[in-house]
């Protein structure tokens, strides 16, 4: 019972204390507990688990309160000692699975992946969350680490659901180069951040937010029968953080799309070119890619990435834009107080049809809209690059209504000790 003495299902507050039996995982890095009909969020457990819950938030309504296991009664087997002891209840908020095996945070991401695909599919999907090659015990792999900097000038990272910064000595999921940077150490007065990207060519470099020019730094990868390819963009622009990431999903990209000779290859939320590279390779100069990506600078350095592919085309526009979709309206817009969004007219550059579309968008996903272009313009197979799992869940469910089918679903584990996992689903026409 509550050491705070409110016990009563509506009446949980911020610092009372409950013991709780966890229940199953959830998407956001918590597991599921229930107290008095009430449901608990809580960080730091495990499912079987017996825990002391310390309410850390109250969410709307009283629906749901956030809270940290600040005792463990009964343990899981698969719960380890956190090898970062920065992680655990009121740490840094960085890494939401350290005091999980390996093997079963992985368990867990395939769990959470099928609950959203059952819950907004309507689907049960058979998935194992793949390690990405080359990783080393899930530390020492984040490639690109932002750093929040506090008020005396000192870099950190930043603690859960808060903008208070954490002062750890360093990050164990950084990369090497990462931790060579001694951020952490160093004064940093007047940034408000220090974005440190460890590269796979050259030495790795530290930006500072607010600063001056952004420097360029260099990635290489195999892309498909071209061989190692060098990829330039802003050391602040996007680009994998584990340096097995961007190898494991261009191959995989390319092995559920098969883009064969001639082809006409889309490529929607572009980066600086990654799979564009591939798919143009693929293709080959009887071929077409048409890459789209809402951010001018990374346009810039795509175009520059495959200067070598004639039959590429860079289309610097937001994806709904670029295909005349409506942006979803906005909570206290005019369009929900009663007129209609504004409908972009549909670019020029974007054809009627092609065979491939393969598409990697942020968080929010594709949604309705843009979903619905994508099926009018027929491709024989739609390939999903997805880092949130709800999102891409919700998007295969506009696709089966527009008679796209998910035929093939991998995901990885390309964010060990975190609650992410990234996904790529492959789609093709029914009937
Ligand atoms: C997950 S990244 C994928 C980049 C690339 N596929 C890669 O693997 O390097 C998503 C990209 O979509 C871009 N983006 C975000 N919203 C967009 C939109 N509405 N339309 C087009 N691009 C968008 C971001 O700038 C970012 O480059």
């Amino acid at each position: 019972m509550g050491s705070h003495g409110a016990t009563h299902a509506s009446s949980l507050a911020v610092g009372d204390e409950v013991e709780v039996d966890v229940t199953t995982i959830a998407h956001g890095g918590h597991c599921i507990a229930r107290h008095e009909g009430q449901v608990l969020f809580v960080r730091h457990a495990l499912p079987g688990e017996r825990v002391l819950a310390r309410v850390t938030e109250t969410g709307a309504g009283e629906r749901f309160v956030r809270a940290d296991a600040v005792a463990v009664l009964s343990a899981s087997p698969d719960r380890v000692t956190p090898p970062c002891p920065w992680s655990g209840p009121g740490r840094c908020g960085g890494c939401d699975l350290q005091h999980v095996s390996l093997p079963r945070q992985r368990q867990l991401k395939a769990d959470v992946v099928r609950e959203q695909f059952s819950r907004l599919a309507r689907l049960d999907v058979d998935v194992t969350v793949e390690p990405v090659p080359g990783d080393d015990g899930g530390l020492d792999w984040r490639t690109r680490v932002e750093f929040a900097v506090g008020d005396d000038g000192r870099a950190g990272l930043r603690r859960h659901r808060s903008h208070e910064v954490v002062a750890v000595d360093h990050c164990r999921i950084a990369a090497p180069g990462i931790d060579r940077l001694r951020v952490t150490s160093r004064s940093w007065p007047g940034a408000d951040a220090v974005d440190a990207v460890a590269p796979s060519v050259g030495e790795p470099v530290a930006v500072t937010v607010p600063g001056d020019e952004v420097p360029l730094v260099r990635e290489r990868v195999v892309v498909g029968a071209s061989g190692e390819r060098e990829f330039t963009l802003s050391a602040r622009g996007f680009w994998q953080v584990h340096p097995g990431a961007a190898q494991t999903f261009v191959d995989a990209v390319l092995e559920a799309a098969a883009p064969r000779a001639g082809e006409r290859a889309l490529d929607l939320y572009a980066g600086v070119g990654l799979f564009a590279s591939a798919l143009a390779q693929a293709v080959g100069p009887t071929g077409q890619v048409i890459a789209i990506e809402s951010d001018a600078v990374a346009c810039g350095h795509a175009r520059d990435n495959l200067a070598d592919h004639a039959q590429v085309a860079v289309l610097a526009a937001r994806v709904d834009d670029a295909f005349g979709v409506a942006r979803p309206s906005r909570r206290g817009s005019s369009s929900q107080r009663g007129s209609r969004p504004r409908k972009p007219s549909r670019s020029t550059l974007v054809p009627a049809s092609a065979d491939v579309v393969v598409l990697d968008p942020p968080r929010t996903g594709a949604g309705k809209g843009v979903c619905a272009e994508i099926a009018a313009m027929a491709p024989r197979a739609v390939v999903y690059v997805a880092c949130d799992p709800a999102a891409l869940a919700r998007d295969t469910a506009y696709l089966a209504d527009l008679g796209y089918r998910l035929d093939m679903l991998r995901a990885f584990d390309a964010f060990p000790m975190t609650h992410h996992v990234e996904c790529v689903a492959r789609f093709t026409r029914t009937g």
